[in-house]
Formats: C-alpha cells, sequence, structure tokens
C-alpha cells in the first residue's frame, strides 16, 4: 500500500478502558462492556518500541482517539504525548475525549505540551448523560476549561440526536463563552448499522429510525433516534431513507463502488493499544469484533477471516515486527488488492467499499466542516 517513508498520519489508540458507556460504542453490547475485549493501556516504552523516533519525527499529525477506549484513562497519556512532543516538534497531537475523566489540574498539565488540541466530544448541556452515560458533564466542563485557560486549544465536538437537538444552540453560546475555538455539530452515521452488518442490540422494528438503550444488565432503559430537524442528519441517512429496497441499493453500491482509501490518501496508519497496526480504525473494528462480541453476537467476519487467511494478528504485532514488514505483510497486500475484487462476496472488503466507496462516505459527510474530520 505505502512503505514507512510515506507516513505522515498516526491514529493512536492509546486505551482500550473507558468510563462513558455510549450506547453506539463498538466497546459496548448491550450496555456492557463487550465480552471478548482486552481492556489495556498502552505504556511510552510500547509506544517507543511500536513507533520508532526516525518515523515520529516525519509525521505531521498524531490523532490520539482509538475505537474501544478513552485516551485520558491511559496512566501514561501525558508521558506519551511529551515523548512525541519532544522527538517531533512540528507534529501536532489531537487528544479526542469524553473529558469526564481526571481533574482540572491534569487537563492544564496537558495543555502545556506545545500544539496540543483536544476535541471534548460533549453532547447536550443537561442531556450529555443520555448517550455518554456514566460522564460527570460539569466535570467534564470543567475539565476543558481547565485546560483552555491554560493555553490548550480545545474543539467541542456535539453529536446531534432527537434528544439532545434543542440544546445545540446554548452548546454552542456555551462554547463559545468557555474559550473553544471550535464547535461542530457531528451527524453520525451509526443509524445505518443494520444495512451493512449484523446489529444485535437492534429490536425488530428498529430498523434505521432507533437503536436501543441498555443498562449493564441488558434491560432497555431508553431509545436514540435521529434528530428531528433534517439539517442535523447525517446526508446519507436521508438519502438511505428514500429508498424504498435499501438493503439492495446498498448491497449493489457495496459491490461496485470505486474505493479511493482513506488511509492511503492521507498516509496514516493505526496503531492500536494491544501495538498492533492495521491501515485505519475500521478495520482493526472489523478484524477484533468477532472475538469481541464471541458466541454472544453476530457480527461480520470478513476483515477478520482475511486477517486469518493471511497469518493472523500477530504479523502485525509492531512489538514483534518492523514497521516496514507489518506494511507490505500478506495482510496490508490482500486489503489493497481486496479494492479491485468484483464484489463483497469475491472478496472486496465491505467496510472499504462502506466507508471509502467513492459517492457513499457516510464518515466523512458527518460533518459540515470537512477540514474538521479527524
Ligand atoms: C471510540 S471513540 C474514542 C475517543 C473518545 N473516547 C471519544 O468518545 O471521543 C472514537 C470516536 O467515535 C466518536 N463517537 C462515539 N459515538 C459516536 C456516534 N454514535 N456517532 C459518531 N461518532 C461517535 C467519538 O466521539 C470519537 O470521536
Ligand atoms: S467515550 Fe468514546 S470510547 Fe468511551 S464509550 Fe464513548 S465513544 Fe466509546
Ligand atoms: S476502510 Fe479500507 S479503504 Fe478505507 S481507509 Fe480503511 S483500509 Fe482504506
Amino acid at each position: 500500500m505505502y512503505t514507512v517513508s510515506d507516513l505522515r498520519q498516526l491514529h493512536l489508540e492509546v486505551s482500550t478502558r473507558c468510563n462513558a458507556e455510549c450506547p453506539m460504542c463498538a466497546r459496548n453490547l448491550f450496555g456492557a462492556t463487550a465480552p471478548g475485549l482486552t481492556e489495556t493501556s498502552m505504556t511510552l516504552n510500547q509506544f517507543r518500541t511500536c513507533m520508532p523516533e526516525d518515523v515520529l519525527a516525519k509525521l505531521e499529525v498524531v490523532d490520539i482517539c482509538g475505537a474501544y477506549g478513552d485516551p485520558a484513562i491511559a496512566p501514561e497519556l501525558l508521558d506519551i504525548c511529551r515523548h512525541i512532543q519532544a522527538t517531533s516538534p512540528a507534529t501536532r497531537i489531537r487528544i479526542y475525549s469524553n473529558g469526564g475523566l481526571r481533574t482540572p489540574k491534569w487537563w492544564a498539565q496537558l495543555a502545556k505540551i506545545p500544539d496540543i488540541t483536544t476535541i471534548f466530544a460533549i453532547d447536550g448541556l443537561t442531556t450529555n448523560e443520555v448517550y455518554r452515560r456514566k460522564v460527570d458533564t460539569d466535570k467534564a466542563l470543567r475539565n476543558a476549561t481547565a485546560f483552555i485557560d491554560a493555553g490548550g486549544r480545545a474543539q467541542w465536538d456535539y453529536i446531534a440526536f432527537a434528544h439532545n437537538e434543542h440544546e445545540i444552540d446554548a452548546a454552542r453560546a456555551h462554547a463559545t463563552d468557555l474559550g473553544f475555538a471550535e464547535f461542530q455539530v457531528k451527524k453520525t452515521a451509526r443509524f445505518l448499522r443494520p444495512l451493512y452488518e449484523p446489529a444485535p442490540e437492534l429490536r425488530p422494528g428498529d430498523g434505521i429510525g432507533t437503536v436501543p438503550i441498555y443498562d449493564r444488565t441488558g434491560e432497555v432503559v431508553g431509545e436514540l433516534r435521529p434528530p428531528a430537524d433534517e439539517r442535523l442528519v447525517n446526508e446519507v441517512v436521508l438519502w438511505a431513507r428514500s429508498i424504498e429496497a435499501r438493503a439492495e441499493y446498498f448491497d449493489e453500491f457495496f459491490d461496485t463502488c470505486a474505493v479511493r482509501c482513506l488511509a492511503l490518501d492521507s498516509s496514516a496508519i493505526f496503531l492500536a493499544a494491544t501495538g498492533h497496526v492495521y491501515p485505519c480504525c475500521w478495520l482493526y473494528v472489523q478484524a477484533t469484533l468477532p472475538e469481541l462480541y464471541g458466541k454472544h453476537a453476530a457480527t461480520d467476519r470478513q476483515v477478520h477471516d482475511l486477517l486469518t487467511d493471511t497469518g493472523g494478528p500477530d504479523t502485525l504485532d509492531a512489538a514483534e515486527h518492523p514497521l516496514d514488514d507489518i506494511l507490505t505483510s500478506n495482510f496490508f497486500t490482500a486489503v489493497e488488492n481486496s479494492w479491485s475484487a468484483d464484489s463483497v462476496a469475491g472478496g472486496k472488503l465491505k467496510v472499504c467499499s462502506r466507508v471509502c466507496g467513492e459517492g457513499f462516505s457516510a464518515y466523512r459527510r458527518q460533518f459540515d466542516r470537512p477540514d474538521l474530520v479527524p
């Protein structure tokens, strides 16, 4: 796909642990942590092993986000950020967090690292805890304020739902008062899930309009719905609503679309908290979800099976293999080759069509300002 000297961006998962219990997050299943999730945080030593200094020195951006956890929970996050900054002063660091962990003092320390931005995911003022179920919103706002007051650059991302759309204007005004540099509304595409993979948590009739909220015991305690204001709904969700035979339509699209790889375009790789390297977070999730769900729920196994057939996850472990070998591994080569297969049944990766298929890209259309897309 690409070589190590091409790399310009790193998407880093520093932890698979989290405090928040968001219902649509891949780490959760029926309200509880997915049974097969390996809960772990990366240490500075692990990071240094996986990401050699000469590679780090060439990176323009390090996005510290992840698929299964919140960066702020990682015990050595400050040390990792300081190491990145010291090794490569020109690299911009962006951290994605629900903001509810740690103290204002800790966030002020983080802000002292030059050229650092935090994207706080706060989906409401009085309503944030409908989605960010275990986050103390006042605490998240105090932490964000401490970060901003200490000189950090902060962005507020707000996922719009039916239950919080009425608070967007007030939140935007509050963001300005607190000194956030940006406020952006995120139009989630996750309501589309049943159109591309098994969605075990949905009940008959939920379709693409409702997602149940479960508590830790598996009881349904609420529902998520897209906003009523269609200007706040993801364009691809609106489009899907307008098509009657939508499952067939989407299948046809996944078979036939041209894939333009976002990872390749931005010369980016994804490093998981376990030390495994993937082209992007979407392949990481698809490769690992069958283990997370185990026997408890069905999921799409296409990427998982491709990885098994091409040598298994150990071949992607950056603690064991040089990055050069991983980027030229059988798995990376097979991913690239898959894009020219004539159908999903013939080996084209459905996740690549869904995320990077030209003319679809629900992911890119989550934001009004594409330049702010992480
Ligand atoms: C797994 S989270 C990791 C970072 C951090 N824990 C957070 O939530 O910001 C990865 C990204 O998914 C986003 N996210 C969570 N739920 C989402 C949803 N329903 N739709 C779109 N993005 C979502 C998060 O806000 C974050 O930007
Ligand atoms: S805060 Fe982030 S990692 Fe944690 S449950 Fe929510 S989306 Fe997932
Ligand atoms: S989903 Fe596939 S095509 Fe898109 S960035 Fe990842 S590897 Fe590339």
